[in-house]
């Protein structure tokens, strides 16, 4: 197995908190261990624009609590084509890189994956997602921190819904997955969390609701990840409008405000702890492999099987959230 002396880094896709803390575990252990690393900017397509900068020990200093990406990110087309890849290995055989680590989610190990194939390149990828869809892993990186900012942003929304008597229809992101409207729904005590891993009937729906009210529930948090079938926060506010003029209801989009702000401590060790195992495993031949955490262990999970294999919701969880809530 030839030596690897020098390593690229990158993140890709959409951010997440944690990433600065990988970012950081990955170049230091790298430099405990004589290997140069090269930090590339904003994902593959800084590849292919040879966008390449050499990280030092200091390169990585104050950044560990912090949101988003020193090495800014992108979603990349180019990388999509064979030229744009073709390009992008030709940039890091200039710079005489002989391994790479990726931070991202699925589009990322997608394009990983791909890339090894045609050029026979060793790449670790590490769980940079908030939306927690990948599997092979308990956690992603971002994924704790961006349900803490749900919870919090709910929490006052319940204050206000409280005094008004009113309804909210709370829009969470994840578009394939209801993980973070799951759990962060249990944690505010959502009277209802939509998900896209299950269907909604909006009779059925209503008619849940209409029960509650009956019961002299005034108020409530129905949390919607934004995938759902319902069609996110507002169709679903329209049909339940339409059917119950009287109810008082309202919507709040969280959007980005997910993906940014300082990790939770959760999340800067998991970030710390995958980024450390990354640079470990690719010195130690592996390739081709996600670095997840699953059970407080370690494990390595092939691209393929980290983005095919679908890793469901909890239903148990689903059915006591509601049950909590009555
Ligand atoms: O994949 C992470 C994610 O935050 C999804 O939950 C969301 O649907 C998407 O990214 C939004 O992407 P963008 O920032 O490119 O609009």
């Amino acid at each position: 197995m030839p030596r690897i002396n020098r390593i690229g880094i990158l993140t890709s896709g959409g951010d997440s908190s944690g990433m600065n803390a990988a970012i950081r575990a990955v170049v230091r252990t790298a430099i405990f261990h004589n290997v140069e690393v090269f930090g590339i900017c904003r994902g593959y397509e800084g590849m292919i624009d040879g966008q390449f900068e050499q990280m030092y020990s200091h390169s990585v200093s104050n950044i560990i609590q912090r949101g988003g990406t020193m090495l800014k990110t992108a979603r990349s087309k180019r990388f999509m084509e064979r030229e744009g890849r073709d390009q992008a290995y030709t940039n890091l055989k200039n710079f005489e890189i002989d391994g790479l680590i990726a931070i991202g989610g699925n589009g990322t190990f997608t394009g990983a994956g791909i890339f090894d194939e045609e050029n026979d390149f060793p790449i670790i990828g590490l769980p940079g997602t908030i939306d927690n869809d990948l599997y092979g892993t308990d956690a992603t990186i971002g994924y704790d921190t961006a349900i803490n900012t749900v919870v919090e942003a709910c929490d006052k929304i319940r204050d206000t819904a409280n005094s008004h008597d009113r309804l909210f229809f709370i829009e969470v992101m994840g578009r394939d997955a209801g993980f973070i409207a799951l759990r962060s729904g249990i944690a505010v005590g959502a009277e209802f969390i939509l998900v896209p891993e299950t269907t909604t009937y909006i009779d059925n729906f209503t008619r849940l609701l209409r029960h509650d009210w009956r019961r002299n529930k005034t108020s409530g948090l129905v949390i919607v990840a934004e995938g759902d079938d319902c069609g996110g926060a507002y169709a679903i506010a329209k049909q339940v409008k339409e059917r119950l003029p009287e109810m008082d209801t309202r919507v709040t989009i969280l959007g980005h405000i997910q993906r940014g702000g300082s990790p939770t401590a959760y999340d800067r060790v998991l970030a710390s702890t995958l980024g450390y195992e990354a640079v470990n495993a690719l010195l130690e031949g592996q390739r081709g492999v996600m670095v997840g955490i699953i059970d407080n262990k370690v494990t390595f999970t092939p691209f393929e099987k980290a983005i095919k294999h679908h890793k469901d919701v909890n239903h148990q969880m689903l059915e006591m959230s509601r049950i909590l809530a009555l």
